[in-house]
């Protein structure tokens, strides 16, 4: 097969495999990529996270301190904050970047993302290629930490009236 052909097999694997919302994600994510600030790494990230009805994108950003860099995961996590879409639940969360494979997130971001959205969160990883999967939060990181596994930590409310009840006890 060319990669003509491949390339049509793989965008039609998106395109019959995933629903509406999460095609909608993947676009999303692919936009927010062209924003990604990588000088270092020339490795350009996009993100975007579904909370509620909302989409928060987020891309890599890199510094000359290298440690200081933000992967594309985290920024859609931490915009969806600060902008307040995180007052309802992220059920959803795409990273795409141009590799052969789709892309999965670095440790660091399952543990933000598990924190977030909890075991059921839907990810979706994704190239440039058209190739995408879904996998379950929980089966990127089994046995993540949480303060309280059984409740996402999705909205600072919920955040406060757990650290109040531990207080509590
Ligand atoms: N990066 C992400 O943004 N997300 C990932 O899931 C993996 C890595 C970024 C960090 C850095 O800017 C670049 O990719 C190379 O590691």
């Amino acid at each position: 097969m060319n990669d003509a052909a491949k390339t049509r097999v793989k965008k039609k694997t998106i395109s019959t495999q995933l629903g509406a919302a999460d095609r909608e994600l993947i676009a999303a994510a692919i936009a927010a990529r062209e924003c990604a600030h990588a000088p270092w790494s020339r490795f350009k990230v996009g993100a975007a996270a579904r909370f509620g009805d909302e989409i928060v994108k987020g891309c890599n950003v890199e510094f000359d301190v290298y440690g200081l860099t933000n992967c594309a995961e985290r920024t859609a996590v931490f915009a969806a904050y600060a902008c307040g879409a995180a007052r309802k639940p992220l059920t959803a969360l795409a990273v795409v970047a141009d590799t052969p494979q789709p892309v999965s997130p670095c440790g660091a971001c399952r543990q933000v993302m598990f924190e977030c959205g909890g075991p059921e969160l839907r990810v979706l990883l994704a190239n440039l290629g058209g190739d995408a999967r879904v996998v379950r939060m929980g089966d990127l990181l089994p046995g993540g930490f949480a303060l309280d596994p059984a409740t996402p930590v999705q909205t600072a409310a919920a955040r406060r009236s757990k650290i109040a009840a531990r207080k509590r006890k």
